[in-house]
């Protein structure tokens, strides 16, 4: 298990443009050098105000050691909480998602507000001061619906991800969006591997026959940004039909890396991700315009992609579990008023990606095999396949880097 100095020597003989050295993937002390550095110190997607619809919803996050609360309160904010009682520590939601009129401790019952006070603790003395108890937040922060948490006591900033969520996902109004499905694989690897393998479709034409009926895997699409993808035809022309419809669509990336938005098109006439490409959800999502806009990707690093289409919207949300496991969590988003059977039906909504992410995870477990071998050893990224895995594995050495070395500055905002 190496420590702090040894991760960051055995980061400096990193190759440029090539895969991580083996302990990247494998090692316990890397392993706890990305949550202590990365996974406790950034902005986390957490879930979707869908998720928390209502006064009491919540949901629970376990974040390596941190177990984490997020919860609609009675005035409609969401809030995110430590999940554990101010009196001897127990955690107090148990569930993965719930509603509940108050949070009650299991344990002795202290009572909490859904915004955090205590109000009940029974037998505590008459000096005993309610206010110095209540629940210890998290920083919660929302970009058009999206909610994200951060465990470090200084959040870094937030606004420009906020303000460019809003241009891109705006349109799709997750908060008239409901969850019309969720589904929680664990991959039997690195998470590393997990969002590498989502940065590029160089795999896609041989995992992903569902797939690859509706999405395109032209590298400008999947790749890291604007560049030659600019020059691309078929996606210049998408990106002037939706901006004439109200929906901004060119490459947005974020100056340190961190995050990207863009809207490309389908393959041909298809409008969602469906077997034959037609519509998944006959209602639209709130303020769409046009049926055929394809899907806005958007991811942001360390934990999360996400797309936003027309009739419905996915989140995925991966949270590490251990050196080589990790946990990820997809979410279908339809309008609120959208029934199924009705609107949509539930099987053909969800058919195509319940295939992909399997499809993924086998690729990811068969890479986490193959690096586990002595026999491994790092190897060259396509240029023009793997340009969006060079851009995240650049983002995560910059990012520890900076962190170990204690060159990381966060900027106030
Ligand atoms: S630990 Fe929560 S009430 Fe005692
Ligand atoms: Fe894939």
């Amino acid at each position: 298990m190496l420590r702090d100095a040894e991760v960051l020597a055995e980061l400096m003989t990193r190759k440029a443009d090539h895969t991580l050295p083996q302990a990247f993937y494998t090692d316990p002390g890397v392993f706890d050098a990305d949550m202590r550095h990365i996974f406790y110190r950034e902005w986390l997607l957490a879930g979707s105000v869908a998720e928390v619809p209502k006064a009491g919803s919540f949901i629970t996050l376990q974040i390596g050691a941190y177990s984490v609360i997020v919860v609609r309160g009675a005035d409609g904010e969401v809030r995110a909480f430590h999940n554990s009682c101010r009196h001897r520590g127990s955690r107090i939601c148990q569930k993965d998602k719930g509603t509940a009129p108050k949070l009650v401790c299991p344990y002795h019952q202290w009572t909490y507000e859904l915004d955090g006070r205590l109000i009940f603790a029974r037998d505590m003395g008459a000096d005993f001061d309610y206010s110095q108890y209540g629940l210890k937040p998290v920083h919660c922060r929302q970009a058009a619906g999206l909610v994200f948490i951060c465990l470090a006591p200084v959040a870094p900033p937030f606004d420009a991800l906020a303000e460019q969520a809003q241009r891109f996902v705006g349109p799709h109004r997750l908060d008239k969006t409901k969850v019309a499905h969720q589904s929680r694989i664990v991959e039997k690897g690195n998470w590393k591997l997990v969002m590498e393998n989502n940065r590029e479709c160089y795999h896609c034409s041989g995992a992903h026959p569902s797939l690859c009926r509706t999405f395109d895997d032209n590298p400008n699409i999947a790749g890291s940004g604007a560049g030659d993808a600019m020059e691309d035809p078929a996606i210049t022309a998408h990106h002037k039909r939706c901006e004439e419809a109200g929906l901004p669509s060119r490459f947005t990336i974020d100056p340190a890396n961190q995050w990207r938005f863009v809207r490309v098109p389908l393959i041909g006439t298809s409008e969602s991700y469906t077997m034959d490409g037609k519509l998944a959800v006959g209602k639209l999502l709130e303020d769409m315009p046009i049926k055929r806009a394809g899907t806005v990707l958007f991811f942001h690093y360390p934990n999360t992609w996400n797309h936003f289409l027309s009739d419905h919207a996915l989140t995925f949300r991966m949270m590490p579990i251990g050196p080589t496991e990790t946990e990820l969590t997809t979410t279908w988003l339809v309008h609120e008023d959208a029934k199924e059977g009705v609107d949509y039906d539930l099987k053909r909504l969800t058919e195509v990606w319940t295939a992909t992410n399997d499809e993924d995870r086998k690729v990811v477990e068969e890479n986490q095999l193959g690096v586990n071998s002595p026999g491994y050893e790092p190897g060259p990224y396509s240029p023009v396949q793997e340009s969006g895995v060079m851009q995240f594995v650049d983002w995560y050495e910059a990012t520890l880097r900076g962190r170990l070395t204690g060159r990381t500055v966060i900027a106030a905002e």
